[in-house]
């Protein structure tokens, strides 16, 4: 099975221990859960999240050699606090997130999150959300449309593949989608499909991928032991933007504006900052998977 990005890094970060707590906020297959859960032998436990029902079932094979130390639910990170009171689990000594979609994601044939397979335009994480890509691509007006290609693909072209979009509708296929961003989009980066960028805008936007990061990243200090350890992964600068920003913060004992002479925001830092910059992968990682090329680990601790 294929290893997950920086997973070294990861297990180095989190320091797993003989009893630890540990949260895998965004399982997948599973290949983050395992490492933490081998170097916590031999009764470490882990909560393991994912929305994506596929993702469960093949981590829960995975895993099973370890038992009940692995607790595994269908469940969004967003609501992390209220999973770990179920348990009764007061605090934890490692949080990691593995934003994003997986390999097995984007390389299924049938979920429409990659252009290199015709397939419904879908995208959903979890099948249960009730808007997918096409309902997005058929019923957003044109302004917001661009607006959202704009800003969660960065494309400069925005408003031109929001013009086509609308102009070919109804759409329903990755294929459709490809080729209509194509007519409008030739002449791009040489290598890059000039539907990157859109597919990457919709996908975000279906899954509100930045609204939950935004949610799950106070909830992850707020049940972290002191000194333990949040690791995250990020794919574009959007997402690594939020992860830099919340931990710049929660570095600082004041948010006042800086000419404030005396501090009325009250603000106590809870975090120390691991990594001033992120990790990248190494270039046999990134030559083994092309996809972590653009993946970033940053690590913060909890205040002792
Ligand atoms: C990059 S993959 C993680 C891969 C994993 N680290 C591994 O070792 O296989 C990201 C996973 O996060 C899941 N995910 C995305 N949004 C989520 C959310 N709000 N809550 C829980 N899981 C989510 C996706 O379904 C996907 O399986």
């Amino acid at each position: 099975m294929h290893r997950p990005v920086l997973y070294q890094e990861i297990i180095h970060a989190l320091r797993p221990r003989q009893g630890g707590h540990y949260v895998d906020a965004t399982l997948g297959a599973g290949g983050h859960a395992q490492g933490i859960l081998r170097a916590s032998q031999p009764d470490g436990s882990l909560l393991g999240l994912d929305v994506d029902p596929e993702a469960l079932a093949i981590a829960r094979q995975r895993l099973a050699p370890f038992g009940e130390r692995a607790i595994l639910v269908r469940a969004s990170y967003t609501t992390m606090v209220e999973q770990l009171q179920a348990l009764s689990w007061e605090q934890v000594d490692g949080v990691v997130l593995d934003l994003g979609v997986s390999s097995m994601q984007l390389e299924s044939t049938e979920r429409g999150f990659s252009f290199k397979y015709d397939a419904p335009l879908d995208m959903r994480f979890d099948p249960e959300n009730p808007e997918s890509a096409a309902y997005l691509v058929n019923t957003l007006p044109e302004a917001e449309l661009a607006d959202l290609i704009s800003r969660y693909g960065e494309e400069h072209k925005a408003r031109r593949v929001a013009h086509a979009i609308v102009q070919a509708r109804p759409i329903g296929t990755t294929r459709q989608l490809s080729q209509v961003v194509a007519s409008v989009t030739s002449g791009g980066r040489p290598g890059i499909d000039p539907a990157t960028r859109t597919f990457q805008a919709l996908r975000i936007a279906v899954n509100r991928e930045l609204e939950a990061l935004e949610q799950v990243l106070p909830q992850a200090i707020s049940v972290l032991a002191p000194q333990g350890r949040l690791a995250v992964i990020s794919f574009h600068s959007l997402e690594d933007r939020i992860v830099k920003q919340f931990i710049r913060q929660e570095i600082r004992d004041c948010l006042c504006p800086p000419k404030q002479p005396i501090c009325t925001c009250g603000h106590k830092a809870s975090l120390v900052e691991i990594t001033r910059t992120p990790i990248r992968p190494e270039e046999a990682e990134v030559k083994e998977n092309p996809r972590s090329r653009s993946a970033r680990l940053r690590i913060a601790e909890k205040r002792a």
